[in-house]
């Protein structure tokens, strides 16, 4: 009897610790896989352990608990599955409490003598125009109120007929000055030569192509933005704002334009938005993408950049980023460049008003999240079209549709839910 009262009760105990630490359990992994419930797979994701008050700061008190998940959980870029570099260190993580140094660890080489600003005039800059939009923007009646520059390669011709089609459809904002703009290099060799005279074809039909005379190639992905920025300093320093992203992109324009930028409002200035990423340390592995020789960039932290799948900035930025430009040495990863050119003029990127705008990771569709957000990343052209057009067919409710939808399938079949074809 004493026997068995005893283990019963220790029994109980076992079965009331289980349960309590269940309940931790389910507790975490609301708390930690919270954006996954969002839309963001949280494998693409690894924490940043932050030194030293990096949220206390009085700059972020402002954020609700959903931005600061953005702090903590910062993201790796998507393009590639790199088994090699699946390890967190892809662009570093390691939390450095150290000062960014960067000015002095860049060793700005200010000697290397490039054309592009003489006493503050502009010029192409190194690399002479091969297609230009000189009149683009000045034919455009008011002050463009956004530029899209997209980086784009000479093949992508199904990937920029989407984007005139959907996001990049000029009237979407034709009454404030909206203009898209396709960004290239040159290719070489044979195939190069073909795709050149059917470029050139492309820009006489639809003038949204600029291009010069450098080698298009992932490692020049820099030189493609700064030819962006050169483009806009020379020809539209009166935009509004810039946008900058890639051809594989969902980009919800009208809500960058009308929900986050706002044209009833002052045009900002010295802004700069996007995905942040915040306390990212230079990735020492030689084998990946992300990899930055310390001869390169020998401090132990990047300054804060955005995400180059798309980041928007002020106009008055753009001859900035580009002057500066012209005083530090290029580094071939294009988005981690133009934060250090912010830092060196002193431009802090500002955190977009909630952490889902701008993703650089796909967002699972439907058309509520879709009308709630700027970027989604990893996109068909194909699949652009398709998702676009259901999107403007169910603007008016969005969101009630998907809930409408969520319900008659939770009553269907709860269990294959996930395995139901995306509305
Ligand atoms: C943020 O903190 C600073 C000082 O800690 C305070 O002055 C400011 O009012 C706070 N802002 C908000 C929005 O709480
Ligand atoms: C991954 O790393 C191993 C050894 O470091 C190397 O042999 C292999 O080629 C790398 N793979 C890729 C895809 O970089
Ligand atoms: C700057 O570059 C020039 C030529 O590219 C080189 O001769 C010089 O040593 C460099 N200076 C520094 C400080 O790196
Ligand atoms: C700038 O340089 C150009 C020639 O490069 C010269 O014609 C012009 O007068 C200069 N302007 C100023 C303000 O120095
Ligand atoms: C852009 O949108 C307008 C109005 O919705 C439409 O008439 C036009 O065909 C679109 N342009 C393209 C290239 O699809
Ligand atoms: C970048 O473009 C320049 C100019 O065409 C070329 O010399 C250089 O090799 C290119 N760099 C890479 C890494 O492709």
């Amino acid at each position: 009897m004493q026997w068995r009262r005893r283990h019963c009760c220790t029994h109980t105990a076992k079965l009331l610790y289980l349960l309590s630490l269940l309940g931790l359990l389910v507790f975490l992994v609301h708390q930690v896989w919270f954006p996954k419930l969002t839309g963001m797979p949280w494998w693409r994701g690894y924490p940043v352990v932050y030194g030293g008050g990096l949220l206390h700061g009085s700059k972020w008190n402002t954020s609700t608990p959903r931005t600061v998940w953005r702090y903590v959980i910062a993201s790796q870029p998507t393009s590639t599955v790199d088994a090699n570099t699946s390890s967190p260190e892809r662009r570093g993580a390691s939390p450095h409490q150290g000062k960014m140094n960067f000015e002095n660890s860049l060793a700005a080489n200010t000697s290397q003598s490039q054309v592009g600003d003489v006493n503050g005039t502009m010029t192409h800059g190194p690399f002479p125009y091969i297609i230009n939009e000189p009149d683009r923007c000045a034919e455009n009646q008011p002050a463009p109120f956004l530029v899209l520059l997209i980086a784009t390669e000479a093949r992508q011709v199904e990937a920029r007929n989407a984007i005139r089609q959907t996001w990049g459809n000029e009237s979407i904002a034709s009454d404030l000055g909206f203009i898209r703009l396709f960004l290239l290099g040159r290719k070489e060799g044979e195939l190069g030569l073909l795709q050149q005279k059917m470029l050139q074809a492309e820009s006489r039909r639809h003038h949204d192509i600029i291009q010069q005379d450098f080698l298009d190639s992932y490692k020049n992905l820099t030189i493609k933005t700064l030819m962006g920025m050169n483009w806009v300093a020379m020809h539209c320093p009166q935009a509004g704002y810039i946008m900058k992203t890639d051809s594989d992109m969902f980009v919800n324009t009208e809500y960058l334009i009308y929900k986050l930028l706002r044209p009833e409002l002052k045009p900002r200035k010295k802004y700069f938005t996007g995905n942040n990423m915040r306390g990212f340390a230079p990735n020492r592995n030689k084998n990946s993408k992300w990899y930055m020789p310390p001869e390169l960039y020998p401090g132990e932290k990047y300054p804060t950049f955005c995400s180059g799948t798309g980041y928007v900035f002020s106009g008055d930025l753009a001859r900035k980023i580009y002057h500066t430009s012209l005083t530090i040495r290029h580094l071939h990863l294009e988005d981690v460049y133009v934060g250090i050119c912010l830092a060196n003029i002193g431009v802090e990127p500002t955190p977009p008003p909630n952490g889902f705008l701008f993703n650089h990771w796909r967002v699972s569709y439907s058309s509520c999240k879709y009308s709630h957000l700027i970027t989604s990343h990893g996109f068909h052209p194909n699949e652009l079209l398709k998702y676009w057009h259901h999107l403007q067919s169910n603007k008016r409710n969005a969101c009630i549709n998907t809930f409408k939808e969520k319900a008659g399938r939770a009553h269907s079949s709860w269990l294959n839910e996930e395995k139901q074809p995306v509305q």
